[in-house]
């Protein structure tokens, strides 16, 4: 038995008619950056989301550089995020010329803990950024509050949010502006690097519209020294037909991630705890089990491939040494990095695979 911990052939095979089609499309309009097939696909991904408007970028990083920039937040001013989340998080915030600044996450949510943000807080705070890790929604409408009574701005990161919602309401429109990442294992994936920043302010989304494209709004003149952060027309038509299977792929995987659930209840792993009042929309499935490694060298030899995410937090990575940080300073983020384990899990994995990983998992454990 091989099972890898994603598989993208399939689903890419499966719609390869569709995507030759559109190649085709593209290839006879002579045009391949932005244009009506980006354009097209901005307006049928802010509609998913429910928000305004959406530009989509070259990468969920660009998407997040790009909000933190047009809200003129820079150096000397500090964003308030969690050290549980993949390394661009951080980076575009410290390329912004702000600095990041952490707090520690729920134990069993792997959400920012809201409680912790105030104490966070100094004159140089400026924007929140809340992660919705691993497709389940950070608690946006404490955080909201919290911002509001603060005067701060708050940015999602979303990259692994597509859909994810919160009492009835999808990411994304909870704050100022919120990032995606399409990057080619996420939920809506392209095939290639890709992302898209969304926002309901129209100003906004108009100054991230010019600074995307060297900050110009017709060629050759330039308003802002802006940046190459646009997205290619074969990307945007790809995506428009890949959005459009995306809430069967996002069914498929929670009942996927249902099983697992079923299978290893009463087991000794932690399962994760869905936030109150949560559309999940489940990227990762994330356990946590004792002796890691040994699981890892266990399941590989039954061909099971798993991932962590992440093994480092961001704040002892050699990268950000500079903030500071030392360990013990999150210590919830710090002992789940020691814990946590990703099973395989994406919308074409089988309820037999599922059961296959469950029984690896089970004896894995004895
Ligand atoms: C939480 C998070 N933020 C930001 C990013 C950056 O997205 P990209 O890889 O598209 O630049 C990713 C994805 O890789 C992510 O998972």
């Amino acid at each position: 038995m091989t099972i890898p911990f994603m598989n993208l052939a399939r689903q890419n095979q499966a719609l390869k008619a569709e995507y030759t089609a559109a190649f085709e499309r593209v290839l006879q309009s002579g045009g391949f950056i932005l244009g009506k097939e980006v354009s097209a696909f901005e307006e049928e991904f802010a509609a998913y989301q429910g928000v305004a408007h959406c530009l989509g970028t070259s990468s969920g990083t660009t998407a997040l550089h790009l909000a933190l920039v047009a809200l003129g937040i820079g150096p000397g001013d500090e964003v308030i995020t969690v050290p549980n989340s993949f390394v661009a998080t951080a980076e575009a915030i410290a390329h912004s010329g702000a600095q990041p600044v952490f707090v520690d996450i729920d134990p069993d949510t792997y959400q920012m803990d809201a409680g912790l943000i105030e104490k966070a807080l100094t004159r140089r705070t400026k924007a929140i950024m809340p992660v919705h890790l691993y497709g389940a929604p950070a608690p946006m409408e404490r955080i909201v509050k919290i911002a509001h009574k603060h005067g701060l701005e708050i940015i999602e990161d979303a990259a692994q949010a597509h859909g994810t919602g919160l009492n009835g309401k999808r990411v994304g429109g909870f704050g100022r502006a919120a990032a995606f990442s399409f990057y080619p294992g996420k939920n809506l994936g392209a095939l290639g690097d890709g992302g898209a920043v969304v926002t309901n302010d129209s100003a906004l989304h108009e100054k991230m519209r010019l600074l995307r494209d060297h900050g110009s709004a017709r060629k050759y003149y330039h308003e802002y020294i802006g940046y190459n952060y646009r997205m290619d027309a074969l990307k945007g038509a790809l995506l428009s037909i890949k959005l459009r299977h995306l809430d069967n792929w996002t069914a498929i995987r929670n009942q996927r991630v249902a099983l697992y659930r079923e299978l290893l209840a009463g087991t000794t792993l932690k399962l994760p705890v869905e936030p109150h009042g949560a559309r999940c929309v489940y990227h990762l499935f994330v356990v946590q089990v004792e002796a890691r490694g040994k699981m890892i060298e266990f399941l590989n030899g039954r061909g099971v491939s798993t991932g962590i995410h992440y093994p480092v937090p961001i704040h002892l990575q050699k990268a950000f040494s500079g903030l500071g940080y030392k360990a013990g300073d999150f210590p919830v983020t710090e002992r789940a990095a020691e814990r946590i384990l990703s099973l395989p899990l994406c919308a074409d994995i089988t309820e037999d695979e599922v059961r296959q990983v469950c029984q690896a998992v089970i004896e894995g454990l004895q």
